[in-house]
């Protein structure tokens, strides 16, 4: 896709970053995800006292996704407020592997647009429930 085709789905992700909770850290992060229907489905980092216990915000979009009944993605767009690109964290490539395939991931910050990836290139050799 040109890039311009993902400026909705990136000012999702700038929109969801809003409502990052991110009081320890101060990374806020915004994430949305797309299903194989066009619908989209947002999510930002949620951070706790325990630290241990934050989730990212793409899996916080997929698991909102799941939970409402969606099982086919297309894209995930992921914003920070970085000049470096933010990438998804191994745990987050392995759940967006697992429930969404090799998906194309659209890495921005708040003003641009810094790449886009396809998830399998991320994480080659990944293990999943074809090896169970
Ligand atoms: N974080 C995400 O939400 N997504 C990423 O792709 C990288 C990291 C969050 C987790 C934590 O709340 C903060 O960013 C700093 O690691």
């Amino acid at each position: 896709m040109p890039a311009s085709d993902h400026r909705s789905l990136v000012d999702g992700a700038r929109r969801a970053r809003e409502h990052a909770v991110a009081r320890f850290s101060g990374f806020k992060v915004g994430a949305a995800l797309e299903t194989s229907g066009g619908l989209v489905i947002t999510g930002c980092n949620v951070e706790n006292a325990t630290y241990g216990l934050t989730i990212c915000a793409e899996r916080v979009a997929m698991f909102k996704a799941l939970s409402e009944g969606h099982r086919a993605f297309s894209r995930i767009a992921i914003v920070a407020d970085t000049d470096e690109p933010t990438p998804p964290c191994g745990a987050c490539r392995q759940i967006l592997w697992e429930f969404g395939g090799d998906l194309e991931i659209v890495l921005a910050n708040l003003t641009d647009e810094k790449g886009v990836y396809r998830l399998k290139d991320l994480l080659p050799l990944p293990f999943d429930a074809r090896l169970l």
